[in-house]
């Protein structure tokens, strides 16, 4: 099993709209000779994630009957017998989309409980979240190929849950844009991300960042040629590198994560931008060291 968590400390770059196009991509293709298992943890309180795939309902209702993934951590912490992940998990079912018969992969969704977090993080210490998050990945280990964990914008020492989120990663995706204040703020999450290194207990390894994704990005436009040297050496600074792909500005872009239109036509409403959602999804998979193929019917 892979984690990867997705994360800018600046709010609005992209990161639920990737997660999502990501954990998509990988849920219709075979990691060896099997269909991809992927799971998305979605710990923004916002859950524009698990909205986006499960619809408005479905996450109001996880969370009302005490499924939401902090609901999942408390019950691991406290040693619930006869404890099931399955119970906690949502399913966005496979099927095929309506006009394009395009197959669409099961995907796991966990979703995410503002209350219950902050309950969690006024009564637990720091060592808590790290010991519960051990037993989780464990418990996730079995179960799932790809997790990909959705956090919010800025996080600070006092949000422990989602540093739990970075440091339970293998590697963190940095979605940004290429505009001077996105450029301002990497900074922050560079140090939010060596903060959380800072905290692992020695045992624990430390998430590496697997590259900066432009999103939003025209690279005609001045923007992208007055900024991006300088996001390169940025990279490079912090000894990663920015993906060879990007993902454009676009409306049908947007619109995929509107919960509003049935998801299950997401690859249709990518339109000409699949091409560049599968492009980054491959880059990623190369630098995670996948092996993908088309899966079969
Ligand atoms: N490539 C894109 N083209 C056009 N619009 C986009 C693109 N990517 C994201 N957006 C839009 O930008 C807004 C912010 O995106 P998103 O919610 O994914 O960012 P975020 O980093 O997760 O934000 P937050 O920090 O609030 O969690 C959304 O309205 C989304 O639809
Ligand atoms: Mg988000």
């Amino acid at each position: 099993m892979k984690t990867i968590a997705i994360y800018n400390n600046k709010g609005g770059v992209g990161k639920s709209t990737t997660t999502l196009f990501l954990a998509d991509f990988f849920s219709s293709l075979n990691i060896g000779k099997n269909k991809a298992r992927i799971l998305v943890i979605d710990m923004d309180g916002q859950a524009s994630t698990a909205t986006a795939l499960l619809g408005l309902q479905e996450v109001a209702e996880s969370q009302s009957a005490e499924q939401s993934f902090p609901h999942f951590l408390k019950a691991l912490h406290d040693n619930v017998s006869g404890l099931k992940l399955s119970h906690y998990i949502k399913i966005r079912k496979a099927g095929i989309t309506k006009s394009k018969n395009i197959p669409l992969g099961t995907l796991g969704v966990m979703t995410p409980d503002r209350p219950t977090t902050i309950k969690l993080e006024t009564s637990w210490d720091m060592a808590s979240f790290l010991k519960t998050s051990s037993r989780l990945k464990k418990s996730l280990t079995k179960n799932f190929d790809i997790v990909f964990i959705d956090l919010p914008a800025n996080i600070d020492e006092r949000n422990k849950l989602a540093l739990t989120g970075i440091l339970i990663a293998d590697r963190i995706l940095i979605p940004t844009e290429p505009s001077r204040i996105a450029l301002n703020a990497l900074t922050d999450t560079f140090d939010i991300i060596q903060y959380a290194r800072g905290i692992a207990v020695k045992s624990q390894s430390t998430p590496s960042i697997a590259g900066l994704l432009l999103n939003k990005t025209d690279r005609r436009t001045r923007q992208y040629k007055l900024h991006h040297k300088e996001l390169f050496n940025l990279a490079n600074h912090h000894h990663t590198t920015v993906f060879k792909n990007f993902l454009p500005s676009a409306p049908a872009l947007a619109g995929s994560s509107d919960d509003s239109i049935s998801f299950s036509t997401l690859k249709e409403k990518y339109e000409t931008y699949y091409d560049n959602v599968r492009r980054v999804a491959l880059e990623l998979a190369g630098k995670c060291g996948y092996r993908l193929s088309a899966a079969r019917k």
